[in-house]
């Protein structure tokens, strides 16, 4: 199957990212969100590093150009439904992502495919609502989207292998690695990396190290690009807390139980640097650990 146009629903970190590399790699855009403001927040992002890749020529200003008048935005979600491949990248919470996929269904395209950029939840389960399991599968990009080259894929237990094709021939047109995994709780990339945060919050709780000595530690000791604490704070420690519950239910093993510490981050509100706090306080000129 051919796919000309994308529509993302969700127009937040993940969704701006991802309607910026489509349109770039040539696809036609329809960008979704319930609210005004984050459409236009979005749209100012994708401007904003847009130009900031012309600036570096990594792309030209025609492309810039041509990829920005590929973009549709609309807060009404059918306008979304006629598209070749949808990309669901809306709340991490079951039940909104639900919602958006009960609400599509009336007025999806017959041959349309389903996908969601879900970090950790089950994709059959999402799927077994719809009326096309079959089309239905997870494309999971990464954080920063321009920048990361990864996209996990992840079938359901019905995804046929056209859909699948169709999603790998997308990817790679984007210029960007697909992994291929199975429908488990959090699949790989967060199966593996969650649990290293959620030990780097235990190490912190239990006093082993302070912020800096755990970030500096696994960024010259083990030449990761950020520490375990300010990767989640850059996730977003809600997210973070989300997945390992996801892992705790999903697997029942003990190991993966959530540090009680990051709990008490979520529940002060402290949750990264979307509210410019969380292992970091991000209010001044630069971040201060608060521990
Ligand atoms: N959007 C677009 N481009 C961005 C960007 C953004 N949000 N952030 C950085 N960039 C670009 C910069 O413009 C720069 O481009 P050039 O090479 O053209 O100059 C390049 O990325 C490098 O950026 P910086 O020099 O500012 O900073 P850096 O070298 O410290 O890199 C980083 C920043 C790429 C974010 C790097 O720190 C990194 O790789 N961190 C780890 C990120 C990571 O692990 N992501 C996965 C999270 S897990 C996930 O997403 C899955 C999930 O479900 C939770």
């Amino acid at each position: 199957m051919t796919v000309n146009s994308i529509g993302v629903v969700g127009a937040g970190q993940m969704g701006n990212g991802i309607a910026h590399v489509m349109s770039l790699a040539g696809f036609d855009v329809v960008l979704n969100d319930i609210s005004e403001d984050a459409l236009k927040r979005a749209i100012d992002l994708i401007s904003k590093n847009m130009d900031r890749q012309v600036s570096r020529e990594k792309i030209t200003q025609d492309e810039r150009d041509q990829a920005m008048a590929r973009i549709v935005i609309t807060q009404d979600l059918p306008q979304v439904a006629q598209t070749d491949l949808i990309i669901e990248a809306a709340t991490e919470q079951e039940t909104i992502k639900q919602k958006i996929f009960d609400s599509l269904l009336p007025h999806l395209a017959e041959n349309t495919i389903l996908t969601s950029n879900t970090s950790s939840i089950s994709i059959t389960r999402l799927a077994s609502r719809t009326d096309r399991p079959e089309k239905f599968m997870g494309f999971h990009f990464m954080n920063p989207v321009p920048v990361m080259q990864l996209v996990e894929l992840i079938r359901g237990i019905a995804t046929d292998k056209q859909t699948y094709e169709t999603c790998l021939g997308v990817v790679e047109k984007l210029g960007k690695t697909a992994a291929s995994a199975e429908d488990f709780p959090a699949f790989i990339v967060n199966r593996i990396l969650m649990p290293m945060i959620n030990e780097a919050v235990y190490t912190l709780y239990e006093g082993v190290g302070n912020v800096n000595s755990i970030d500096q530690s696994m960024k010259l000791g083990a030449n990761h690009p950020m520490g375990p604490l300010e990767l989640a704070d850059f996730i977003g420690l809600d997210t973070c807390l989300a997945i390992m519950n996801v892992l705790h239910d999903g697997l029942a093993d003990t190991k993966y139980r959530p540090c009680p510490l990051l709990t008490k981050y979520v529940e002060a509100g402290w949750l990264g640097r979307k509210t410019q706090r969380g292992f970091y306080d991000y209010r001044g000129e630069t971040p201060v650990p608060t521990r």
